[in-house]
């Protein structure tokens, strides 16, 4: 099943490469008021501390965030006459010796191996472009980040929700980020993250009521409530999280992250997954197995897997109709074909058969597999 999303990835690079939207993927998009923890969330998915986090308005741009499973450094070397060498594998960079790196669209040529340098280049980028004064835009910025210790996912950092305008923002700043938020959210292939904190109250979450708008139903919209740690003295998030207060259909998934303390201090993530599995067993005992950032992920993957499937039948039409006009263009060049677009056509054609063929068989494989 994993294999299916790489195939999926690839075609989203392909589609890139040669310009074309034409088919919406999934992917994983986080929603939610200003400072309720949506990139705190989506770095301890990633794994790895590379976002800009803090309180007030820190994400002020969306960040297409694409994470790509490479195997482990080791399996990608091998022994050749008593030399170690590199792998031909399609996922190793050419003098990359780190077992994690990121690139970006926007400095393509660019290997960033320090998760720090990542952070200051989201940071750096975002000020090229807006300035420092909490201006905002709905131009993304991609970040491709290669590890063996990642789903293969896309995942989409947003703006917060906010609503009085502070430096460099329009008056209209809540209508701004609700419109950038509802262009990803929309997007039926999105599934929708929505990031409620544990000490407000749930039924005022801007996070489930934009949800709401573009599904009704609740159909891709999965609710993680952060901050469990900083509820007042006496209540705990218990009746939220069993779906008592809201019930949420994909399920809701208590989270703690680190503090603005924490991050100061430069806890590891390693260390606050531990601290938030302690918590959870303390407070929520009955639910310390179905809560935690490690949860989440497991779910998320699950949950896109099922995405997939739902979409097989529909993205195979329509590589199907572009296959064949691809290669209607395609057969107008004539034979020696030496023209650069009629060679990204043929990649894109090979590819879209190739990719037939691996809905085919997915779908066989869907079908013989249980799917809880
Ligand atoms: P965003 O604006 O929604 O992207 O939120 P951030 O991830 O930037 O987090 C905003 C602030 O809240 C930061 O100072 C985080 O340290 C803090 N924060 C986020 N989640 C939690 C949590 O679960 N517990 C605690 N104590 N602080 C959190
Ligand atoms: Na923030
Ligand atoms: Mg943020």
């Amino acid at each position: 099943m994993e294999t299916l999303i790489p195939t999926i990835n690839r075609l989203q690079e392909v589609f890139l490469t040669v310009g074309a939207d034409i088919i919406q993927l999934p992917q994983i998009v986080v929603v939610g008021s200003q400072s309720s923890g949506k990139s705190s969330v989506l770095e301890s998915l990633v794994g790895r501390d590379f976002l800009p986090r803090g309180s007030g308005i820190v994400t002020r741009r969306p960040l297409v965030l694409q994470l790509i499973n490479v195997s482990p450094l080791k399996e990608r070397l091998k022994v050749e006459n008593g030399n170690v060498v590199k792998q031909n594998s399609k996922n190793s960079y050419p003098g990359v010796k780190a077992e994690e790196w990121g690139t970006f669209i926007h400095c393509k040529s660019q290997i960033f191996t320090d998760f720090q340098e990542i952070c200051q280049e989201i940071v750096a980028e975002t000020e090229r472009s807006l300035g420092d004064n909490k201006g905002i835009s709905p131009e993304p910025i991609y970040l491709k980040i290669f590890s063996p210790n990642v789903l293969n996912l896309t995942l989409v950092d947003l703006p917060g929700i906010t609503k009085v305008p502070v430096g460099d923002q329009p008056e209209d700043i809540e209508t701004q980020v609700q419109e950038m938020i509802l262009s990803f959210i929309s997007n039926p292939n999105s599934l929708i993250l929505a990031v409620s904190p544990a000490n407000s109250d749930l039924a005022t979450s801007d996070a489930l009521k934009l949800a709401r708008e573009v599904d009704p139903d609740g159909r891709r919209t999965l609710l993680v409530v952060s901050k469990l740690d900083l509820m007042d003295a006496g209540t705990d998030a218990l009746e939220v999280l069993l779906g008592r207060v809201i019930p949420v259909r994909l399920g809701i998934i208590g989270v703690v992250n680190r503090s603005q303390h924490d991050i100061n201090t430069q806890k590891s993530l390693e260390d606050s997954m531990k601290d938030e599995q302690t918590f959870l067993q303390r407070h929520y005992p009955s639910l310390a197995s179905r809560a935690g950032s490690r949860y989440l992920a497991k779910t998320l993957s699950k949950l896109l897997m099922h995405h997939i499937r739902d979409c097989l039948p529909e993205l195979k039409t329509r590589v199907t109709v572009l296959s064949a006009q691809y290669q209607a263009r395609l057969n107008g060049y004539g034979q020696p074909v030496e023209d650069h677009s009629a060679t990204l056509l043929q990649i894109v054609t090979k590819f879209a058969s190739d990719y037939c063929n691996t809905i085919e068989g997915t779908a066989r494989h869907i079908q013989t597999t249980e799917l809880c």
